[in-house]
């Protein structure tokens, strides 16, 4: 738990209902995908997923963090997909903060990678703010909403992970 009461857990089964929630708040639907309730039960189910939920002491979900590739054996793991319920206060970034720890500190990954459309500045803000670095834009990468769309790839590597506990 960090000093305002934030804290991450593994989500449950029962967070996917507010997870989808949060996928199709108002807003949000050009930023961030999003599942149907089977393809969430499907991939909560695989172990090369892990669903995170940040909290508070007052609220049981405040957002959430999809990570795939959790403990690949090529040490690369991605962050499928982030949203909080109130963007623009911290939570985002402290989210972040925690589900970077648990990857560095829970598996033995070397690379944490994260994409987000070049125009999401608030998103941009956010992940380079946790430490990830922009590496440039994959074009055509992302097929959102029917419409292949530009995604700009960033990443936080185990070394700077590392360099960061120092400071
Ligand atoms: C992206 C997201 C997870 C970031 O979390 P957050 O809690 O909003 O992040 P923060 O409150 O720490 O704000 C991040 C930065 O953006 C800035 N910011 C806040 N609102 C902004 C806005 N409307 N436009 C641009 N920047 C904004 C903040 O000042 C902060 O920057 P700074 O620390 O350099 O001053 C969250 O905004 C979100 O869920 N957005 C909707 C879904 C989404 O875009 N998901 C990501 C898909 S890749």
């Amino acid at each position: 738990m960090d000093e305002q009461g934030f804290r991450v857990r593994v989500a449950t089964a029962d967070d996917i209902s507010s997870i989808m929630a949060t996928e199709r708040r108002d807003g949000f639907e050009r930023l961030v995908g999003r599942w149907d309730e089977a393809t969430h039960r499907a991939a909560f189910a695989q172990p090369g997923f892990r669903y995170f939920v940040g909290e508070s002491a007052g609220r049981r979900f405040l957002g959430f963090a999809l990570v795939r590739d959790w403990a690949s054996p090529d040490r690369v793991t991605g962050i499928k997909r982030l949203a909080v319920c109130e963007p623009g206060q911290g939570h985002g970034r402290r989210m972040l903060r925690h589900v970077i720890d648990a990857v560095f500190r829970q598996t033995e990954a070397y690379r944490l990678w994260i994409g987000t459309f070049p125009e999401n500045e608030r998103a941009r803000r956010a992940y380079r703010g946790a430490g990830f670095v922009e590496e440039g834009v994959a074009r055509g990468n992302a097929f959102f909403a029917g419409a292949s769309r530009d995604e700009l790839m960033l990443s936080i590597l185990r070394p700077e992970w590392l360099a960061r506990q120092a400071l």
